[in-house]
């Protein structure tokens, strides 16, 4: 059985193993090597501790396995771009590699839109790196809309990011 609850400082080394192993994973060939070669869970560790010590409107929820190990988190809040349609912004959603396809990253996304839903922010937006196949399936499959386009500047290298929108932020019962 998965439990999703919210995610606490002391969690940092497990959403930080999250982090680099799904993005060393899903990212190879887009993000620059050189970027992911040196992400390490140390460094991610203290990244997301920092994070979850100050919140500032974030919320984090992470999902937990049998074990007590940390399989999967996602973190959002007000949205960070000013955009009128969307009041919220999913910032992460990431499921360990050898567990996703199992519904996982659904019960994470419809865990955090009923947070920020309850927060009464209104409307949901996430970006998402166009070359991420899968990432922009899920969020289709989560009934997300094309919502807009940026490239940024990522390690060096150009990335093109597509958004996603929800006019609505969907609530699960
Ligand atoms: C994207 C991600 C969070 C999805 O989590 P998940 O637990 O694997 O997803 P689910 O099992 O809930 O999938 C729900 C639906 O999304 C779509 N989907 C998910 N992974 C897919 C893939 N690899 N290829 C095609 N469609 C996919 C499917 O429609 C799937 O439904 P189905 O299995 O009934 O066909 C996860 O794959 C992940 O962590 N990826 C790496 C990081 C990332 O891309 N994060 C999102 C951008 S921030």
């Amino acid at each position: 059985m998965l439990i999703i609850r919210a995610g606490e400082t002391d969690d940092a080394p497990g959403i930080a193993r999250v982090h680099v192993e799904s993005w060393q994973a899903a990212y190879r060939g887009i993000v620059p090597q050189a970027y992911l070669d040196s992400l390490t869970v140390q460094n991610q560790a203290l990244m997301w501790a920092r994070l979850l010590d100050r919140r500032r409107g974030l919320t984090v929820l992470v999902s937990e396995a049998d074990d007590g190990r940390i399989v999967g988190f996602t973190a959002g809040g007000e949205v960070r771009h000013r955009d009128p349609r969307f009041q919220a912004e999913i910032s992460s959603l990431y499921v360990m590699p050898h567990i996703q396809r199992q519904g996982h990253g659904t019960r994470l996304f419809m865990a955090l839109s009923n947070r920020l839903a309850a927060q009464q922010l209104k409307g949901l937006f996430v970006w998402v790196l166009a070359e991420n196949q899968p990432g922009r399936a899920f969020y289709e499959k989560c009934g997300g809309e094309p919502a807009g386009e940026v490239t940024r500047e990522f390690a060096g290298t150009p990335l093109r990011e597509i958004g996603y929108g929800w006019r609505e932020t969907p609530k699960y019962g």
